[in-house]
């Protein structure tokens, strides 16, 4: 039963995010997928609630959708309710309906471990090698400077403040990328994060360097 919704999910997230050019694509979603089946059996997670929420954890995105995150939501609980039962419907909706970040001084608790391991996944995909790239493309397609000396960063205190942010890319890596090390739920993730954040660090070494004219 599970691995007919989970392709039939995969499906649908593969369509859903197909054309998106601001590092919300289907490959984020698949290594998120990807990522958080790793986390999942490491961690001893119930692998179909992390899989299908992994799958459509960006569906209902405030950065995506004109039409707001309860539409988003709407869409899921149709595609999902012949298949799962109403709770397992709604543990999947709360996860998806609190994985975003908000900002860096924003809590966004996370209770099930099932969550925990999807929230620890995406993030995983903010950071490191793939989420320098992410964060560039994310910036040029919001017509975003790189960098911009003069503008510092903010560490945003709420949501609100955070979603009106138009600073440069390189401010966001001190906003949000350099934090999540230490917002990492479950220790499989926590080392792999260790990792991708020596490499962040590494690479903004280089990029204030390059910028200076000393390397
Ligand atoms: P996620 O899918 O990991 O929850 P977001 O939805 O917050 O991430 O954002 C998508 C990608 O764009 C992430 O890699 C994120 O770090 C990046 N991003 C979000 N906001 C900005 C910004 N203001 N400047 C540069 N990159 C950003
Ligand atoms: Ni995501």
């Amino acid at each position: 039963m599970s691995s007919t919704v989970i392709e039939k999910t995969r499906q649908f997230a593969q369509s859903f995010f197909e054309e998106d050019g601001s590092g919300h694509d289907w490959w984020h979603v698949y290594r998120v997928w990807n990522m958080a089946c790793k986390l999942a059996d490491a961690e001893g997670a119930d692998r179909t609630i992390v899989e299908i929420a992994a799958l459509l954890h960006d569906v209902a995105d405030w950065k995506l959708s004109d039409r707001g995150e309860a539409h988003g939501l709407e869409t899921i609980r149709s595609l999902l309710a012949d298949d799962l039962t109403p709770e397992t419907v709604d543990t999947i909706c709360a996860i998806i309906s609190r994985v975003s970040y908000k900002g860096a001084g924003v809590a966004t608790p996370m209770e099930s471990l099932e969550g925990q391991v999807v929230q620890d996944a995406d993030r995983l995909d903010a950071i490191g090698a793939t989420g320098i790239a992410r964060a560039f493309a994310y910036g040029g397609n919001k017509g975003r400077l790189i960098h911009d000396p003069d503008q510092k960063p903010v560490l945003h205190d709420s949501f609100e403040a955070y979603k009106k942010n138009k600073g440069p890319s390189v401010n966001h890596f001190y906003e949000k990328l350099l934090l999540l090390k230490d917002r990492m739920h479950t220790p499989t993730a926590r080392a792999i994060a260790e990792e991708r954040h020596r490499f962040m660090e590494l690479y903004l070494e280089r990029f204030f360097g390059e910028w200076d004219g000393t390397l």
